[in-house]
């Protein structure tokens, strides 16, 4: 190749795809308490000026002191709890007693997301998970009994479910039947009634399909379903940017050499894994599976050649973890219409997921309702047991049986 020292020719070594600006923003102002060691003194009284420029963000989110220092922020839906959820949670985890090791990132997220279950759990109308990682492995399907349980004490208690995933096999319920059968099984042993199962409900290919549970158990596609932004766009529109998208996942693949193949469907085009290599001396990366940083430049890639042709619809590129997707769409188009659908004011609402970073799909619910950031389904049992015993719920509905619910 040629050699050109132009400075039209640099590249970016982005971070911002692995960075969280409010987070970040907080553990460095908490870590003045930590080289003092006064956290214990000192750091209740910082979440309290966290607290207060929350509130002033609400006030006036264009002119607040938090946008200034933190250029990212988004929308705050409710005031939050901080200093009295950063107690509870020091109360249990003893952080401000760590001598060598100060508030971490994962600190600052776990406290964050009890404040807005704090705020969140006395008006909850809808609750959203995303699927993989969420609610179950990447991949894998539903089977855990205690979320079962404490999503029936949910519907139970009236409030609507969704499984938002961006797993898109168009109204072909039994698809997604089989990722949700261990949970439609619970609804069956627990005898739930029509207008209790009816309030669950699939959203598939971020917001392109809807379907709900029936008295049988069974998922129905909702026929008269149609996104606001999405429902009705030019499907010329839809191939130009699924074809853009997929020439660009194409040039990455060959590019960087990698064991890996598109996959093209409706509205989404994906580059996955290309099975187990024969020959491990074939020079391609990712025999066994591709790497994260892969994944990640083939994502921020494939946004910049979109992001150039400035296309005019709503559309969601991530990495999956393992894949990388383009779909037409994004939870926040679905999340939004199913809250004027449901009459949920967004306020009422709250989106759990695990890809919350640029290059995640969870992101785009941020800017339709509050949201809660896990990292594994086993941190969303301990989110959704948190926020039904802030309801009172925790013992009611709930068998005396169910193994760790009763102990913490
Ligand atoms: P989520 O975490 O539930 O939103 O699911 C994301 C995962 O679903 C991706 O990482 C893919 O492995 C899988 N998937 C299956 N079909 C699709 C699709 O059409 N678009 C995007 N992701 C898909
Ligand atoms: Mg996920």
């Amino acid at each position: 190749r040629k050699m050109a020292f132009s400075s039209r020719r640099r590249n970016y070594m982005l971070v911002r795809h692995r960075k969280d600006g409010l987070i970040e923003f907080f553990r460095k102002m908490l870590n003045h308490s930590f080289v003092l060691n006064l956290v214990e003194e000192t750091a209740p009284q910082t979440w309290k000026h966290f607290e207060e420029l929350v509130e002033e963000h609400i006030k006036d989110p264009v002119n607040s002191r938090l946008k200034h220092l933190v250029s990212t922020v988004g929308t705050f839906f409710t005031p939050l709890p901080l200093c009295e959820a950063y107690l509870e949670y020091d109360a249990h985890y003893h952080i401000s007693r760590r001598k060598y090791v100060s508030i971490s990132f994962d600190d600052v997220r776990h406290i964050l997301n009890l404040a807005q279950v704090k705020a969140s759990c006395k008006q909850i109308g809808l609750l959203s998970f995303d699927g993989d990682q969420t609610l179950y492995s990447d991949g894998k399907n539903f089977n855990d009994e205690d979320l079962a349980m404490y999503i029936i004490a949910f519907l139970q208690n009236g409030t609507y479910i969704t499984l938002t995933t961006a797993a898109g096999y168009g109204l072909d319920a039994a698809k997604y039947e089989v990722r949700v059968q261990y949970l439609l099984d619970a609804f069956k042993k627990a005898s739930l009634p029509e207008d209790v199962v009816s309030k669950f409900y699939v959203l598939g290919g971020e917001c392109n399909y809807l379907l709900q549970c029936n008295k049988n158990y069974k998922l129905s596609p909702v026929t008269d379903w149609s996104p606001k932004e999405t429902g009705t766009i030019d499907q010329t529109i839809v191939k130009r940017l699924i074809d853009t998208a997929e020439k660009s996942l194409r040039t990455t693949i060959n590019e960087l050499c990698l064991n890996a193949r598109i996959l093209r469907k409706e509205r989404a085009v994906g580059l996955i894994h290309g099975g187990i290599l024969e020959n491990s001396e074939s020079g391609m990366q990712g025999s066994l599976s591709l790497r994260r940083e892969v994944l990640d430049e083939s994502c921020l890639r494939v946004m910049e050649d979109l992001r150039k042709q400035n296309f005019k619809i709503p559309y969601c590129a991530f990495n999956g973890g393992s894949d990388v997707w383009v779909d037409v769409g994004n939870k926040r188009v679905g999340v939004s219409t199913l809250q004027d659908l449901l009459n949920v004011p967004p306020e009422a609402c709250i989106h759990v997921g695990d890809q919350m970073y640029e290059t995640g799909n969870d992101i785009a619910a941020r800017s339709c309702c509050p949201t809660i950031w896990i990292s594994n389904p086993t941190e969303t049992k301990y989110i959704l047991k948190a926020m039904l015993s802030y309801i009172g719920l925790r013992e009611s509905p709930i068998p005396k049986t169910t193994k760790g619910f009763n102990n913490e």
